[in-house]
């Protein structure tokens, strides 16, 4: 039988709760399939700050080297926003990504029928959506150079976004190769028209794009392609784009789809290993509270299954729990009509659970 160590990072907030969840399922799965699954739990964030004085400890750095996967929660919070840089949750997020060479960041927002009256958009405009945002996670704006300085004119601050070559191709390649997976439309998407970084970016797409003539090209301004997606959504398959794009562009999908506690994501490195993690963020203004939306963390996890250790099958069977519990109404309050049909975290995971049950028996 196979066994895969998974370092789970619990995090802030609803992050725990989520987590908890997600492991119930991946218990579930141990059930299901001849394997194992080893979990070692990990600081990272907020919680990391306050018991090891720093958001990534090199402890949970170690443990997450050491593992086959890591699944993540969510980090941050009210607590810890008017700290410093390196006291903040969210460095060490952007630590632990960039430690790892998780440059490629998976984001689908897809629209379940029986979801369709949940988005804030018209039915004929969400009915059907299904993309892919792909995500450039360690170079740009995020990681190049932070300045501050005062002068006698008062403060100032800059970031640079930079990226190399190197960085473009081995994201844009991914895209392709995700895209030709899928329906074999790939949008990039920068802004060309101002940036630099954009036209390099540009370039290197239209390199790569020689080895992929069977993927249909379109090259898109960032303003533009943001429109577009609330107007025509369904015109989209695959995007690619760079880093803070990508982070602002997946929650507008997100929102097509309803609720952005719905989301998962894969953010992979070369080769099978991957960090795992819903789309949302922390959410304090529900923790605590057992209301949370465990699917986007349970859908991460099915990722995993599938990205990092090539079960398929069972990470349909989650997928298909998961479209099976929401199809017969069921609801968190994030995607409720009302408060009293919504269920809590705990009943939403167990009525998943349930229902991968049923769908091995009819597989
Ligand atoms: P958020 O995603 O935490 O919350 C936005 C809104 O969506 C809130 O109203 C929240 O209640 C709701 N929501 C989010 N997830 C939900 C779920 N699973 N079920 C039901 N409702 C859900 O974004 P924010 O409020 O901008 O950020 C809060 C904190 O999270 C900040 O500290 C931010 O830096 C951090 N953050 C972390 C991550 C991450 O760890 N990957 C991502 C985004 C934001
Ligand atoms: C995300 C989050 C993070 C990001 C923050 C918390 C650093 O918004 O995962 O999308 O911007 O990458
Ligand atoms: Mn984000």
């Amino acid at each position: 039988s196979q066994t895969f160590t998974i370092t789970v990072l619990p995090g802030d907030g609803i992050g725990p709760e989520v987590i908890e969840q997600a492991i119930h399922v991946l218990k579930a799965v141990e059930k299901l399939e001849d394997v194992t699954f080893t979990f070692e739990y990990a600081r990272l964030g907020g919680c990391a700050i306050d018991e090891d004085g720093t958001p990534l400890p090199e402890e949970t750095l170690e443990k997450a080297r050491r593992s086959d996967a890591v699944l993540l929660g969510a980090v941050g919070g009210p607590k810890w926003d008017n700290n410093p840089a390196h006291l903040r949750p969210e460095t060490g997020l952007l630590g632990i990504r960039k430690a790892l060479g998780l440059y490629a960041n998976l984001r689908p927002a897809f629209m379940l029928d029986c979801m369709v009256e949940v988005s804030a958009l018209k039915e004929e405009v969400v009915r059907g959506v299904d993309l892919m945002v792909i995500r450039e996670l360690t170079g740009g704006l995020y990681f190049g150079e932070k300045k501050r300085y005062k002068t006698e004119n008062g403060e100032v601050a800059s970031d640079e976004l930079i990226y190399h070559e190197y960085e473009i191709e081995r994201i844009v390649r991914r895209a392709f190769e995700v895209a030709r997976l899928r329906g074999k439309k790939l949008t990039s998407v920068d802004k060309a028209n101002v940036l630099e970084s954009s036209r390099l970016w540009r370039k290197v797409v239209d390199r790569v794009a020689h080895d992929y003539p069977d993927v249909e090209l379109r090259h898109q301004l960032v303003d533009s392609c943001a429109m577009e997606l609330l107007r025509w959504p369904k015109q989209f398959d695959t995007i690619v784009t760079e880093n803070m794009f990508g982070d602002i562009l997946s929650d507008e999908a997100s929102m097509l789809t309803g609720s952005i506690g719905m989301l998962p994501s894969a953010s992979l490195a070369d080769g099978n290993f991957g960090l795992y993690e819903p789309v949302h963020g922390s959410a304090p203004d529900i923790a605590g509270k057992g209301i949370a939306n465990p699917t986007a963390t349970i859908l991460s996890a099915a990722m995993m299954l599938k990205y990092s250790f090539g079960m398929e099958r069972a990470a349909n069977a989650v997928e298909k729990a998961v479209h099976k519990v929401l199809n017969s109404g069921v609801r968190t309050a994030d995607i409720a009509k009302s408060k009293e049909e919504a269920v809590s975290t705990k009943e939403m995971a167990d009525k998943i659970i349930a229902a991968m049950h049923e769908v091995y028996v009819q597989a």
